[in-house]
This record gives C-alpha cells, sequence and structure tokens, in this order.
C-alpha cells in the first residue's frame, strides 16, 4: 500500500481501498484520484509544504506513493540493517539493472562494467563541469533548461552560452545555427536533456545525428540527461544517445536514474554510462568519492525498481498519459490564448502567458490562484512570462488546478 493510500483523510476512499483489489502491479489510480492536497502535505514532501493551501505544481516530483516492491525492499533493508556504505556487490547491481532496463526499454545493448554509480545525475553533471570542461571553459545549454543546467557551471568557472529552442509550428526544434557558431567560437561542451525537461521535447534520431555531427566537427563533448527516458508518449520513441554511433558513444557522457520514474529522488543513487573509456579512467581516477556518497538504501531501492518496478511504472504511466491529456484539452480550450507547445514526454508542460500579458506568471498564480509553478525565468532568459508546471498530481487536483488559475484569470479580466 502506497503513503497516498495510507494516509487518505477521505473515509470512503479508505473504504473503497480497503475493499478494492488495487491493480496487481500496485499502483492504485483510484486511491490516487481520491488523494488530497491534505494528504500529500501531511506526507511532508516539498512539493506539498513549501507553499502552504497551494497546489504544488512546480518540483519534479509525481505524487504516485513508492511501487510495494520498492516499499518491500526498504523495509528489507532497514530490518536486516543494511544501511552502511555502499560496498562493490551493491554498485555491481545497480549496474546490471540499470544495464538491463536500458536494453529492455530502449534496445541498447550496455555493459554493466562502464555503469557507475552516482548520487544523482547533477552530482555527474559537476564531474562533467569538471573534469571534461574545465574552467575559464563555456558549456551550451539549449533554453528553456532544467534550471541548475545553468546555475551549477557558473560554480565552477564556466561560461553558460544560453542557446533558445525554435517554436516550429507545434513542436520545438533546435537552432542548428546558433549552436554552431557557439562551436565555431570555441565551445567545446554541449548539455543535451532528451526527453527535454521543460518543454518535453523527445529528439529525433536525425536530430541528435545533427547534433553530433556538429560537435564532432568542433571536437565539443556531450552531457546526455535520459532521467525522463520512460516519460515518452505515443507516436514518440526515447533513443540514447550514446546509441546512434560510435562518434556519439565517444563524445557522451550519459545520466539516468529511476529516480523519476519510481518517485525515489530522496534515495540518493543515480547512474552514469561512460561509453567512452577515457572517461572511465578519469571516474575510476577522479569521481571515486561520488561513488562512496551513492546511498546502499537507494542502490537497493534503483535494483528493484529496475528489475521488478516495470509494471508498477507501466501503470504511472497509463494515469500520467491521461493527466497529459487533460492539460493539452484545457490549453486548447479555456487557455487557447496561452502559449503552449505539446510536450511529447515528461510529465511537465511549459506556459507562456505573455500573449496575456502577465510578466511574472509564477508570482501572479502563486498570490491569485494558490498555485505553485516554476518561474520560467529560472529556465533562462527565454522563460520570462512563462512557467512550467508539473501536471503528475492525482487528476481532481489538476482539474481543480486549471479551474483555479482559470477564475484568478477571469476574474482580473485577462481571459
Ligand atoms: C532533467 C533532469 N535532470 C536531473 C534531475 C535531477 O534528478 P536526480 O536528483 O534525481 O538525479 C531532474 C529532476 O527534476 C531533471 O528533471
Amino acid at each position: 500500500m502506497s503513503d497516498i493510500s495510507m494516509t487518505s483523510t477521505d473515509p470512503a476512499a479508505t473504504a473503497t481501498h480497503c475493499h478494492e483489489q488495487a491493480n496487481t502491479s500496485g499502483f492504485d489510480a483510484e486511491a490516487i484520484d481520491r488523494t488530497s492536497a491534505a494528504d500529500l502535505a501531511a506526507i511532508g514532501g516539498d512539493k506539498w509544504t513549501r507553499y502552504p493551501g497551494c497546489i504544488g505544481a512546480f518540483i519534479a516530483e509525481m505524487d504516485y506513493g513508492l511501487a510495494p516492491c520498492i516499499q518491500q525492499a526498504i523495509d528489507n533493508a532497514c530490518d536486516h540493517c543494511k544501511l552502511g556504505y555502499i560496498p562493490d556487490p551493491w554498485k555491481r547491481r545497480v549496474a546490471e539493472a540499470c544495464a538491463k532496463w536500458q536494453k529492455d526499454h530502449y534496445g541498447w545493448n550496455v555493459s554493466p562494467d562502464i555503469i557507475r554509480p552516482v548520487p544523482d545525475v547533477l552530482e555527474a553533471y559537476e564531474i562533467f563541469l569538471r573534469e571534461i570542461v574545465g574552467a575559464g571553459n563555456s558549456v551550451i545549454v539549449p533554453t528553456p533548461a532544467y534550471m541548475p543546467f545553468l546555475s551549477v557551471p557558473r560554480l565552477y568557472n564556466i561560461d553558460v552560452i544560453e542557446i533558445d529552442m525554435l517554436q516550429d509550428g507545434d513542436a520545438w526544434a533546435f537552432d542548428f545555427d546558433a549552436i554552431e557558431q557557439a562551436f565555431r567560437n570555441g565551445c567545446k561542451a554541449f548539455v543535451l536533456c532528451n526527453p527535454h525537461n521543460p518543454i518535453g521535447k523527445v529528439l529525433t534520431l536525425d536530430e541528435e545525428q545533427r547534433i553530433s555531427d556538429l560537435a564532432a566537427a568542433y571536437d565539443a563533448r556531450i552531457f546526455s540527461d535520459e532521467i525522463h527516458a520512460p516519460f515518452v508518449f505515443d507516436g514518440y520513441t526515447h533513443i540514447p544517445f550514446a546509441t546512434i554511433s560510435e562518434q556519439a558513444a565517444m563524445q557522451s557522457m550519459t545520466a539516468t536514474s529511476a529516480s523519476k520514474s519510481f518517485n525515489i529522488p530522496g534515495t540518493k543513487c543515480a547512474q552514469v554510462l561512460l561509453t567512452n573509456p577515457d572517461d572511465l579512467t578519469m571516474w575510476m581516477d577522479r569521481a571515486e568519492w561520488s561513488e562512496h556518497q551513492t546511498a546502499t538504501i537507494g542502490a537497493i531501492a534503483t535494483t528493484t525498481a529496475y528489475n521488478e518496478g516495470d509494471p508498477w511504472f507501466q501503470d504511472a504511466l497509463q494515469y500520467v498519459k491521461r493527466n497529459f491529456t487533460l492539460v493539452d484539452e484545457e490549453m486548447h480550450g479555456r487557455f487557447n490564448k496561452v502559449g503552449y507547445v505539446k510536450p511529447q514526454g515528461t510529465y511537465i508542460a511549459w506556459l507562456d502567458f505573455k500573449p496575456l500579458g502577465i510578466t511574472d506568471p509564477a508570482a501572479y498564480f502563486l498570490d491569485r490562484a494558490k498555485v505553485a509553478l516554476t518561474d520560467g525565468k529560472e529556465c533562462g532568459t527565454i522563460g520570462q512570462g512563462c512557467v512550467r508546471m508539473n501536471f503528475a498530481m492525482p487528476r481532481p487536483l489538476l482539474r481543480n488546478c486549471f479551474d483555479r488559475m482559470y477564475v484568478a484569470l477571469h476574474e482580473d479580466g485577462l481571459l
């Protein structure tokens, strides 16, 4: 049973939950539907407590509890006191489970020998910046971007070159001319986020090849964040960048994690896939301290997630897809004057309120609608007037979120 169903304050929900058989995967959509904002706040996560009384739609977590197999693995680890520093056998188990997930889901036949644990994807990014890019250099970040891609390089005295994504009809496109210009000016690093948080773009093979060829022409390296890979909507396919060619494998350092797909970011165990042998040598020489900080409980949770959690994840994905349909209907219905490009994956939508004349929509909706969204400016200069919305919440709360936003805009004569 998930935390969510256990903390439901709705007696009807609790009674129904007790008598109903949850899905065999343990993903209980009906219990999730009945979960209130108060229930979520009672769990105590950042998303539902940072702005009391508000709907939490900012931080990238799903509100769907834990897969029962992961809950059991964590309980079992606690019962047997498996909470010491991470030992080599657990590092190996994570690598093997990650390799199997990559093969089963994306056809990537990757050896566990090149997969190393790291507390989180950002730690891998920091190692990429510190060891591969180097102080005094620069990195290209297509924007809008996941916020730390912009803020972290500055800690290493690395300049960020923001290159705005272009809106091409109802899809986003890379500005390849601007990317080439930045490479020509001496930049030697590029951040790929696929699927792309916060715009939900899923890269095509052609786009990946063009990025790889441009990087090759200027001898640049690529950090490929593929943490959202499991969240791809119908009609799109996730293609791991390192698989498209030997050239791409040599260029890239890939980072991933089960943390988004299974709601376990607090357990601290991501993975890097080091397809360039020099990177593996560097990693073993210079990144062991980061491996050491990876949590044993995270290794246990992650291994279980990858090996046993797929049925739960598939049900979670169906729920996310139905929420996406709701988002899409709202954006084409009541909110059709708001700028919006349909996401192709992730559980995040990028909404542009400039057409309504709102310059700071995150502050506006927090104040007027009690909805907490990510301020688009944190995702780059292009994000002025925009917000990032996490729609992986119980569907009735998502409806309520849109209702609150609509009422505020309507009362203010903006919609
Ligand atoms: C694109 C992307 N990369 C990395 C992360 C961080 O993930 P973690 O801290 O679980 O490794 C997030 C979290 O929202 C993300 O959206």
